[in-house]
């Protein structure tokens, strides 16, 4: 299918993200607050603020973990050639876990590891969940951990002992994997040496070319710099009231 290579993938507006502390009397926190922005394809999207401004939640709740408390989060179901927009703060369940087989991939900061499953396994399986085969799945899987040096005596071990890098690149190859149009990466590079940086940088550049959309958080500047479009600033919302 030809696709227009600007076309956009999630449009936000007016977003806010409101805690409210059920167990410390209902104490409410407001995090985010009037967050407007869209992103399209082959855009890399930087949020960026202090610590604490919320960027991991905006994260989240465009992953639908989090409930938006105000505003809209529309995406693009790609998958859907009739009604494509699905508008996330109010879609059923089924529908956000269909997105996040086919449209959204999310690279948390800690990979969750699966118990007794196989390093290649872990990182197989989103491709396996989109129709692929068991072999064809593992065989992209082995190409991805290759390219990011995850030493081979490795892949048939469960992440559980890995070293915190280790575990870092099989979750960047499980988010990677599936083909996701949106891509959200929470500080995807953090425990990783110069080299390995430099591969993530290569393999973001490559999804960004094929047009995907990638929304993500990145304290090394080298690497924001590097593959960054766009920022998002995020102020802290208390500072708005
Ligand atoms: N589930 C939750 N319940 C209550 N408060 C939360 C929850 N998740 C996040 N917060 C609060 O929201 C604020 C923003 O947290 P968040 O993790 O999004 O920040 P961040 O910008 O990603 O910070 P960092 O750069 O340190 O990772 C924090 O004050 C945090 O305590
Ligand atoms: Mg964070």
């Amino acid at each position: 299918m030809m696709q227009a290579n600007n076309q956009k993938l999630i449009e936000v507006r007016g977003l806010g993200k409101m805690f409210t502390l059920h167990n410390q009397g209902g104490i409410r926190l407001p995090v985010l607050r009037a967050i407007d922005f869209d992103a399209s394809r082959g855009e890399c999207l930087v949020l960026s603020g202090r610590s604490g401004t919320g960027k991991s939640t905006l994260l989240r709740c465009l992953y639908g973990n989090y409930l938006a408390t105000e505003g809209t989060i529309r995406l693009r179901d790609t998958s859907e050639a009739s009604e494509p927009w699905v508008e996330l703060t109010n879609a059923p369940e089924q529908r956000v876990l269909k997105l996040r087989r086919d449209v959204i991939g999310y690279v948390s900061q800690f990979l969750r590891a699966i118990p007794r499953v196989s390093a290649l396994d872990v990182v197989a399986d989103p491709l396996q969940q989109r129709g692929a085969s068991h072999e064809e799945a593992r065989a992209r899987a082995a190409t991805l951990l290759e390219r990011l040096n995850l030493p081979r005596r490795l892949w048939d071990l469960p992440p559980a002992t890995f070293s915190g890098g280790e575990q870092q690149r099989v979750n960047i190859a499980r988010g990677l994997i599936g083909g996701h149009p949106i891509l959200l990466l929470d500080e995807p590079t953090a425990s990783l040496d110069a080299d390995n940086r430099a591969v993530v940088i290569e393999l973001i550049r490559e999804a960004l070319a094929e047009g995907r959309s990638l929304i993500g958080i990145f304290h090394d500047e080298a690497v924001r710099d590097a593959v960054a479009t766009r920022m998002l600033p995020l102020q802290p919302a208390t500072a708005l009231a």
